[in-house]
């Protein structure tokens, strides 16, 4: 279980504070689909960044499988980070301009020391990952500039995939793509959890993908849950109390 609790993080801007949250609680199990929506500038990608243990939140608790987190970003365990991937809602700016997609997708495993030694297995590992995701082993020869913005995403999926994180967190991640494009991604991680049991949390503005894709939805309005449902009852949303949200 990814366990986040009463998570507050607030970020100072000129002359104001923004309460980006506000004691958040979201857990997600294995195997599991939970959409979190909410409008622009609700705290949705602060609270993915927190749960994949990217930005230190002011307070709260973050547990992965019972363990609780004590450090953020570059100075948490890899063992840690490795358990949850975020795939960010821009793939650009997520993508490190020089490397081809080929390095992009296995950076993580050699940086983590992963890496298969044997160069056939290596090879045999980044084209099972690229045809899952639908890259050409033509587009891995390439640069980020020189793919569309749905081949870049498709590899920033393959290279959080490759780690087998046991939690997803996917910010947007369709959002700004092609239909197509959303509906392959979406299938990638339903053939990944028909393997296994992966924990996908979908962050999302859009209700509609939401209620098709997720067991169930939390709301999120300005750094705070507002409401939580089931897809068939999620017209008809009840207002929040401490016993109907998963983790308070
Ligand atoms: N690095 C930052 N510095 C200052 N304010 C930020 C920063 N990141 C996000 N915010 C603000 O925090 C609030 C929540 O942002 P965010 O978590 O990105 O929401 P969402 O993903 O739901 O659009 C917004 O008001 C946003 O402008
Ligand atoms: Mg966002």
């Amino acid at each position: 279980m990814l366990e986040a609790t009463a998570i507050r993080k607030h970020y100072k801007a000129p002359g104001r504070v923004v309460r980006a949250l506000d004691g958040v609680s979201f857990e997600l199990g294995p195997g599991q689909r939970r959409g979190l929506v909410g409008h622009s500038g609700s705290g949705k990608s602060t609270l993915g960044q927190v749960m994949s243990l990217l930005l230190k939140p002011d307070a709260g608790e973050l547990s992965i499988d019972g363990e609780p987190v004590r450090k953020w970003g570059v100075s948490a365990p890899r063992r840690l980070r490795q358990q949850v991937q975020l795939i960010w809602q821009s793939p650009r700016l997520a993508s490190d301009p020089r490397l081809r997609l080929r390095e992009m997708i296995l950076e993580p495993l050699a940086a983590s020391g992963r890496l298969p030694r044997d160069r056939g297995a290596r090879k045999a590992l980044l084209e099972e990952w690229a045809d899952r995701v639908g890259i050409t082993p033509e587009l891995l020869e390439r640069f980020p500039h020189e793919v569309s913005d749905g081949q870049l995403q498709r590899a920033c999926l393959a290279r959080a995939l490759v780690l087998e994180p046991a939690y997803l967190v996917c910010d947007e991640v369709s959002s700004m793509l092609d239909v197509s494009t959303q509906a392959a991604i979406l299938d990638v991680l339903a053939s990944v959890q028909a393997e296994r049991p992966v924990g996908i949390v979908l962050i999302t503005h859009d209700h509609v993908l939401a209620r098709h894709w997720c067991e169930d939805i939390t709301e999120i309005a300005d750094g705070q849950i507002t409401a939580y449902g089931v897809p068939a009852a999620v017209d008809e949303e009840v207002p929040v109390s401490p016993a109907t949200v998963p983790g308070s």
